[in-house]
C-alpha cells in the first residue's frame, strides 16, 4: 500500500539512493531541499535531475541556503564539488517549484494531515523553521524519520562527536529535537554498522537500468572515498533512513531515549546527547534504530536500481 512521503534532503550521493528508493514504493509528494552536502544551487539542481532520471513529476522546493545561526562547512570532499560526483551531467529541463520549501512542508502537512511520512535526510534547517512557524506541525505528520546524530559520540565531522547533518546546523537540530514529541532516529553509527559490501554494491549499480547507470556515475567518487578512508563498505546513510521509513518492519532493535543537542561545547558542538539511563526523567523523543535486517535493506536498495 502506498503512502504520501515528503523528503527533506540535500542531494548528495546517499540522498540520491534514498530518493530512488522512495519513488519505487511511496507517493513522493515533494522534495524540500536544504543546503548541506553542497550549496543550495547544487542540491536543488541535483534534486531536479534525479526526478527527471526517475521519470517522475515530483515537485522540488528550494529551501534555506544557510544554517540558522552560524556558517558551516559542506561535505563536497565526499560527494564532489557539485554534490553528485562531478560527472558533468546535463541539467534537468524542469525548474524548481515557485514555493519556498518551508511553506511547502506546512502546506503538504495540511493536505495530507494524519497521513504524511516525513523523512529528513539533511541538516534540519527547513524543518526547524517550519516548526517555529507552526508548532502544530508534528500533530499532522504521521511519522518523522531523521537521519542524523552519533548516539555514542562516534561522529563523522572534524568535531569528533558530531554527525554531519546535526553538526552543520546544531541550532536547527535543537529546535526539532526539542519540539518534535517522537521521531525515529537513524544515526551515523547505525549506518556504519549497515555499510554495504563493496563487491555487492558494484554488482547492483552495474545493472542496465538507467537509474542504476546514473547512480553508478554519481556515486563513483563517494565510493572511492569510502574505500580509501578505511570504511568497511559503502556507507549510504540516507538510504538506511529511507529503508526504515518505507518498511519499519526491517528494524530489529531500537531503543526509545531522550536525545538533546549540544550547542555550546568547544569540542562537542553538534553532539547528540543521549540519556541512555533515563537520569533526566525526560520523555523519550527519539526511537533510536540500532539494527535492521541487512538483507531486506539491501533488497530495497537493489529494487530501486532496477535489480531483483
Ligand atoms: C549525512 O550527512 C550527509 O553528508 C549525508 O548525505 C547524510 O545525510 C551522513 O552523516
Ligand atoms: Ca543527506
Amino acid at each position: 500500500m502506498t503512502f504520501p512521503l515528503l523528503i527533506d534532503t540535500d542531494p548528495g550521493v546517499d540522498d540520491a539512493l534514498a530518493i530512488l528508493m522512495a519513488h519505487r514504493q511511496a507517493d513522493v509528494v515533494g522534495l524540500s531541499i536544504a543546503a548541506g552536502n553542497v550549496g543550495l544551487a547544487h542540491t536543488v539542481t541535483n534534486g531536479l535531475k534525479l526526478v527527471e532520471v526517475i521519470g517522475a513529476q515530483t515537485p522540488v522546493f528550494a529551501g534555506c541556503p544557510v544554517p540558522l545561526v552560524l556558517p558551516a562547512e559542506d561535505a563536497a570532499f565526499v560527494h564532489g564539488a557539485d554534490g553528485f560526483g562531478d560527472t558533468g551531467y546535463l541539467p534537468a529541463s524542469r525548474g524548481a517549484a515557485d514555493e519556498h520549501a518551508v511553506e511547502a512542508i506546512l502546506r503538504l502537512s495540511r493536505e495530507h494531515a494524519g497521513e504524511l511520512t516525513l523523512v529528513a535526510l539533511a541538516p534540519l534547517t527547513n524543518l526547524a523553521l517550519a516548526l517555529r512557524l507552526d508548532p502544530q506541525l508534528p500533530s499532522r505528520v504521521r511519522r518523522l524519520v531523521v537521519m542524523g546524530g552519533a548516539v555514542t559520540g562516534r561522529g563523522n565531522t572534524h568535531l569528533v562527536p558530531a554527525e554531519f547533518n546535526i553538526g552543520f546546523d546544531p541550532e536547527a537540530a535543537h529546535v526539532v529535537f526539542a519540539g518534535w514529541p517522537q521521531f525515529d532516529l537513524v544515526d551515523w553509527e547505525a549506518c556504519v554498522r549497515h555499510a554495504m559490501d563493496f563487491a555487492w554494491f558494484d554488482r547492483v549499480v552495474s545493472a542496465a537500468d538507467p537509474r542504476a547507470q546514473f547512480y553508478a556515475a554519481i556515486s563513483r567518487k563517494a565510493r572511492r572515498f569510502n574505500e580509501t578512508h578505511g570504511r568497511g563498505g559503502m556507507i549510504v546513510a540516507d538510504a538506511l533512513a529511507m529503508a526504515v521509513a518505507l518498511d519499519p518492519s526491517i528494524v530489529r532493535t531500537a531503543e526509545k531515549r531522550h536525545v538533546a543537542i549540544e550547542l555550546n561545547g568547544t569540542t562537542t558542538r553538534g553532539a547528540t546527547v543521549v540519556d541512555w539511563e533515563g537520569r533526566l526523567a525526560r520523555p523519550a523523543n527519539a526511537n533510536i534504530v540500532l539494527e535492521v535486517d541487512q538483507a531486506r535493506f539491501e533488497a530495497l536498495v537493489a529494487g530501486a536500481l532496477g535489480g531483483a
